[in-house]
């Protein structure tokens, strides 16, 4: 990357303006970071923030390489871009974090899955099927049992690509195309790690957070930091994800989904490398964002101490069930009456059933105190359309 003086010299690309863009912009303009950002949604969460906003297709060749010709240094908070262009912008000299070599990967949970156990990095046993019926087989034939995990190989994020399938009856559930089966895993927790890498090779992660999930939409339900779990179990998660930094050759940050069994085993799920929904609280429970890390990481700064400043429960604020249309936010006049509550409204015009669209951080002296307001705050903002 070229040298600059002052950050404010840096033209910082950004594919893609979802809240993750949205997020990271707002940690960029501390420095005065001149943020581009690519979307083909004019109204996406990033485009009222950035006055450099494109609009086009992250998929199309034209539109991500005309982009790339913008700025001096690129970064994603999607995986599903058109990796020729990333390809040669990159051989025409831009620097792209993390190196769209590693998209290919990430953008296959097969491939995901093959590179975990190529490496020795546990995981949940699994085969790959081109089709439906080649499941069907393996049932009959007894090669596979109940209950199992199925996900689509591409294209799925917040649950929509992933089903359970505990008996008989489910199969017709069954996605019918290239898809991932795993041994269901008896969850005891779900664990994250937000690791970051910078170009000199410093590498440095978040304190592990816990994940609970809504098993109606398989979507965050709510973040607990830190983690209750035992520091050895800490420990391991953490050098795994380091492990995986380095065996990617990430330079930015990588999230790492674990897995824990009942029996403590820890599994590695599945990996994104950008700012991460299970590390959202760190802009106000943690001495340093993931998203000024991702940029401390890009820029081969030094990384910031990512210490906890208080514990932390993180809610999604979700599409009300019913709902779907102009978003309305109900209660937020009332939630902001609490103590220690920081809501964060990400912009999109439209809600739908469990959509994303913003999200609550509590802080508190104690995970029990947090997750009693955290339980009241939900009850009181709901996320609705007019009617
Ligand atoms: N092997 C497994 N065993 C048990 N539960 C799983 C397994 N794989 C995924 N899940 C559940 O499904 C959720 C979504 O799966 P994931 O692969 O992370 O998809 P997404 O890309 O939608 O986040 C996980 O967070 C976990 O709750
Ligand atoms: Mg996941």
């Amino acid at each position: 990357m070229k040298k600059f003086k002052n950050p404010g010299d840096i033209r910082l690309g950004i594919i893609a303006g979802g809240q993750l863009g949205k997020m990271l912009i707002q940690a960029a303009s501390k420095w005065d970071i001149t943020c581009y950002v690519l979307d083909k949604d004019a109204n996406c969460c990033s485009s009222s923030i950035c006055k450099n906003f494109y609009c086009g297709d992250p998929d199309n060749f034209e539109d991500v390489y005309n982009f790339g010709k913008k700025v001096d240094i690129l970064t994603y908070e999607i995986e599903h871009i058109n990796t020729d262009a990333l390809k040669k912008l990159k051989n025409e000299g831009l620097p792209i974090y993390p190196d769209p070599g590693i998209l290919a990967i990430i953008q296959d949970k097969g491939q995901q899955k093959a590179f975990f156990k190529d490496h020795n990095i546990p995981t949940a046993n699994f085969r790959l099927y081109c089709n439906k019926e080649d499941i069907l087989k393996d049932i009959a034939s007894k090669e596979l049992i109940f209950p199992f995990i199925q996900k689509l190989r591409r294209g799925g994020y917040d649950g929509r690509a992933v089903i359970s399938v505990d008996k008989e009856e489910k199969l017709s559930d069954l996605f019918d195309g290239p898809t991932v089966v795993e041994k269901k895993i008896d969850i005891k927790k779900e664990l994250s790690i937000i690791a970051s890498r910078n170009s000199s090779g410093q590498i440095l992660s978040f304190p592990a957070v816990e994940m609970v999930f809504n098993s109606n939409a398989n979507i965050l339900d709510s973040l607990i930091s830190p983690a209750d779990i035992q520091s050895k179990i800490e420990i391991k998660a953490k050098k795994i994800a380091h492990s995986l930094i380095e065996l990617l050759d990430v330079e930015g940050l990588l999230a790492v989904e674990f897995l824990l069994d009942k029996n403590d085993n820890l599994f590695v799920n599945e990996v994104a490398p950008r700012p991460h929904n299970s590390g959202h609280h760190t802009i106000e429970a943690n001495l340093t964002s993931q998203f000024e890390q991702h940029l401390r990481a890009i820029l081969n700064l030094p990384p910031g101490n990512t210490k906890i400043k208080s514990p932390a429960v993180m809610f999604n604020l979700l599409g009300e069930e019913n709902f779907a249309g102009p978003a309305v936010y109900e209660g937020f006049r009332e939630a902001l009456e609490l103590d220690r509550v920081y809501i964060h409204i990400y912009g999109k015009k439209e809600t739908f059933p469990y959509r994303k669209m913003g999200h609550i951080t509590v802080l508190s002296d104690t995970i029990e105190d947090a997750t009693q307001k955290a339980i009241k705050l939900k009850k009181l903002i709901r996320v609705k359309s007019k009617q």
